[in-house]
């Protein structure tokens, strides 16, 4: 049935084909208990992983599919990118398939309803079932806002309490200058002053605080923020944001040149940046992979190359969402066959 409502879906534009996925999967209202083989559960950022598989942000927005998502098997949700203020984003259109590369070209501008809504729509499940599921909060700022840090902040401060961690996310190509606050003139004293507003949450309900970052910095780039990451504390680094390269093996005859590419193309670009990360922290942080993956060899890839946990977002969108029991089922067939006992003594095993 899902295969089916994904070939329909794909007939209608993408932003379309998206808003009527969010409205069919709200009124799915199943709970499915799913247990997942031991062998992929990890204890990580004092959280239990029941495997390495998530959603990533972009696909709900304004936690309103949650559930669902949760009953197609992903071990974790990342809702977001939240802003204080709701904002509609982009000119449309603003989404684009690059059907023969399996990729998405995005140019959305953190469109979402804002903190309000947002925190409504979690309130609803943390008091049911989902109370014990993981659920990433993934916060950005509003385009008119001025002072980045403190839309910022007021993200961290009002949905902290929600989260099971928070995302920073400075790596959205689409938000202009966003991405300059990876830079290292910028980076160190943002994450100082969100430090700081962290300090002041009570201790029961400080939450791991992640960065996302963007696959286009160059390796000096990187090492300032796998160092300054280190040196602050950061619970974990997601690697990574969609890119602004368009790489000349692209097979699609039309490509827009604005926006944010996912997908096939972005894999050996996001693993490239995670193996240097993952060297420059010496495996100390957590990393969490994104790019690309579609099966179970992508996902061990990504694990090998120092990743603990993985995240997909274009993939559901080519390959429908029972692609996550598939990836799962692959991932344990390799680590068994490779010999590992579980999945964390795979993690940074081909660096
Ligand atoms: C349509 C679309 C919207 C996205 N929106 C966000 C977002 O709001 N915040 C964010 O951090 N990443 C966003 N992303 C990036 C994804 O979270 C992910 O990092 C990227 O797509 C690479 O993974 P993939 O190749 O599996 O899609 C978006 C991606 C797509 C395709």
């Amino acid at each position: 049935m899902y295969n089916f409502a994904s070939s329909i879906l794909k007939k209608f534009p993408p932003e379309l084909a998206h808003s009527l996925t969010i409205k069919l999967l709200k009124f799915s209202n199943f709970n499915k208990k799913i247990i997942d083989d031991p062998i992929l559960f990890q204890h990580l950022m004092g959280l239990d992983f029941p495997n390495p598989i998530g959603l990533a942000a972009g696909f709900d927005k304004n936690a309103e599919v949650v559930r669902p998502m949760f009953n197609f098997g992903f071990g974790f949700v990342e809702i977001g990118t939240v802003t204080p203020n709701m904002q509609i984003g982009n000119k449309k259109p603003r989404v684009f398939r690059l059907s023969n590369d399996k990729a998405i070209i995005n140019h959305l501008g953190f469109n979402n309803r804002g903190i309000v809504k947002v925190k409504k729509n979690l309130n609803k499940i943390r008091n049911t079932y989902y109370n014990n599921k993981i659920i990433g909060i993934n916060i950005g700022k509003n385009k008119k806002t001025i002072n980045s840090i403190d839309d910022y902040l007021f993200g961290l401060e009002n949905l902290n309490s929600l989260s099971s961690y928070i995302t920073i996310n400075i790596s959205s190509p689409n938000t202009k200058g966003l991405r300059d606050l990876q830079l290292k003139g910028n980076i160190e004293g943002f994450i100082k002053k969100i430090n700081k507003k962290k300090s002041e949450i009570e201790s029961i309900n400080k939450k791991p605080l992640l960065i996302k970052i963007s696959p286009d910095l160059n390796d000096d780039q990187l090492r300032d923020i796998a160092l300054i990451s280190l040196s602050n504390n950061i619970d974990g680094l997601i690697l990574t944001n969609t890119t602004v390269r368009r790489p000349e093996y692209l097979k699609s005859k039309i490509i827009p040149d604005f926006g944010g590419l996912s997908g096939k193309p972005l894999f050996s670009i996001s693993n490239d940046i995670q193996k240097k990360i993952y060297n420059f922290t010496n495996g100390q942080i957590p990393l969490i992979g994104v790019g690309g993956i579609s099966n179970g060899n992508e996902c061990y890839e990504k694990i090998k190359s120092g990743a603990s946990l993985v995240q997909l977002y274009t993939s559901l969108v080519y390959s429908g969402p029972l692609v996550v029991k598939k990836i799962k089922n692959e991932l344990k067939y390799l680590i068994k066959t490779d010999g590992y006992k579980n999945v964390s003594e795979a993690i940074g095993k081909s660096v």
